[in-house]
């Protein structure tokens, strides 16, 4: 039996982090990790001599915490790939290059998009994602789907079918219909406005050198023998004293407290003993994953460069709905990714991997030009196949329960915590999320475990 201060479940960035803080502060912690690696949802892996972001990897200027962690973690960032022209594609297929933040659509829906990012700036701007339920008029607008309430504000279907793909198809990987308005706004208000998120230059400003990965790894190295890897946790005995973590391997940890650092749709996959309470058990079935493919298409050179386009390509009306330029750092190739969300990937599921590829590249092809259709390296991160992900980018809460649940989602169990960037406010859904829930959890751990005497 391992005897530590802390038991930490999860070595993603919000478990590391915790870990690390903790550490700091002269406690003893054990991480288990389920994986045979460290860093859960970020993961920069080699993919036929290609060094590819199978997870997270962007960092915008708000996220200070992660710019603050890279920092002192020694690592650095780089600009995403952005001169030239983007592509837009629009409901008849017609493509158009363009510079500049507005999509070149018909004059009325350009000003539209300009009218509705105004609107929906004006009631992010009443949220505070750490408390997003307290939102003036909460009830109504998280039981609305995101789409039903941007139908109330424009009857320019082409302007709702733009704005609705920057938190739909781009953020919360789940179909308009399927959450709520008050979601969306929290999503927005996570990255201080709608405008910040809709702009791709905001949003996707940095890569970081050598992968987002390392932030992971150099943390748990921090760490050595206290990170158990190939260790899935399976049950947690619980009382007031504390915890007994019992994970696969034979390991059995025993701590004053734990921290359940994963993504919230696996807490079920955890027994817990007693049983967590009705709350919980109600509250954790109404948070569910996102679904997207991110697809990594690498060419010898980076052929769009040369036809003066920046790589960044969108469009409600095409099957990979954005694209970016991802060449990584110093390297030769080219690499494009392209996003495949919610049902849409679904429905390339359901294809056979050829006719999928097919599909995806075609796609490519149709911003891109014909040069698309032959990568020498092509990869479809698949996180949805993930045991201990099982979707991607992060969790949401279905219709109403924002306001039903969100305020209990963090509330500790006893001896046991909850924290991932899924239950983040700022920096929700993304890396510098987790950064933030890991420190938040290690301070409320810390306040939480006995006081040493005062001599
Ligand atoms: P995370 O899921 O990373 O970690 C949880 C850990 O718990 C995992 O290692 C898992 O194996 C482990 N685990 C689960 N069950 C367990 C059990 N029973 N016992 C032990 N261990 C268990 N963000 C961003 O900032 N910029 C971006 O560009 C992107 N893009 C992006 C693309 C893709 C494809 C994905 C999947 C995600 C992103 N993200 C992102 C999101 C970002 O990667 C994500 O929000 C954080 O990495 C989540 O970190 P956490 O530590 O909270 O959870």
């Amino acid at each position: 039996m391992i005897e530590r201060d802390v038991v930490i479940i999860g070595a993603g960035v919000t478990g590391l982090t915790a870990a690390n803080r903790l550490v700091a502060e002269g406690k003893s912690v054990a991480v288990l990790e389920a994986r045979d690696r460290v860093g859960g949802r970020t993961w920069t892996n080699d993919i036929e001599g290609v060094t590819l972001e199978i997870g997270g990897q962007w960092v915008s200027p708000d996220q200070t915490a992660l710019l603050e962690t890279l920092d002192e973690l020694g690592l650095e960032t780089y600009d995403r790939y952005r001169e030239g022209s983007s592509v837009y594609i629009d409901e008849h297929g017609t493509r158009t290059e363009y510079t500049g933040d507005i999509f070149p659509l018909p004059e009325a829906s350009a000003a539209e998009i300009e009218r509705l990012v105004t609107v929906v700036d004006e009631y992010v701007a009443k949220v505070d994602p750490a408390r997003p339920w307290e939102t003036p008029g909460a009830a109504a607008l998280d039981e609305t789907s995101f789409r039903a309430w941007l139908h109330t504000l424009s009857d320019d279907r082409v302007a709702t079918d733009n704005v609705e793909l920057f938190i739909a198809g781009a953020m919360l990987t789940k179909p308009a219909h399927a959450f709520s308005a008050l979601q969306a706004l929290l999503m927005a208000a996570s990255a201080g406005s709608f405008t910040n998120l809709v702009d791709a230059d905001f949003i996707l400003d940095k890569r970081v050198v050598g992968g987002m990965q390392q932030v992971s790894q150099r943390l748990a190295a921090r760490l050595g023998d206290d990170v158990h890897l190939n260790a899935p946790v399976r049950t947690l005995c619980w009382d007031d004293e504390g915890v007994v973590a019992l994970a696969d391997g034979g390991i059995e940890v025993r701590a004053r407290q734990a921290l359940v650092a994963v993504p919230p749709p696996l807490y079920s996959r955890i027994s817990y003993e007693p049983p967590l309470p009705r709350r919980q058990h109600q509250l954790h079935q109404h948070l569910s994953m996102g679904f997207v493919i991110k697809v990594h298409a690498v060419y010898d050179r980076p052929f769009w460069r040369g036809a003066g386009l920046s790589g960044t390509a969108f469009s409600p009306y095409e099957l990979v709905h954005e694209a970016y330029d991802n060449t990584s750092y110093g390297e030769e190739q080219g690499t494009l990714v392209g996003f495949v969300s919610d049902v849409h990937a679904d429905d390339a599921f359901a294809l056979s991997a050829e006719e999928r590829k097919a599909r995806v590249l075609a796609s490519l092809a149709h911003y891109y030009g014909d040069e698309a259709l032959r990568p020498v390296v092509y990869y479809e991160s698949d996180w949805g196949t993930e045991e201990w992900t099982r979707g991607a980018y992060a969790a949401s809460f279905d219709l109403g329960g924002l306001v039903r649940y969100g305020a209990d989602q963090r509330a500790a169990v006893g001896p046991i915590r909850f924290a991932s960037s899924d239950l983040a406010g700022h920096g929700y859904q993304h890396v510098d999320g987790a950064v933030r829930m890991g420190r938040e959890a290690a301070a409320e751990i810390l306040a939480a475990l006995p006081q040493p005497a005062v001599q």
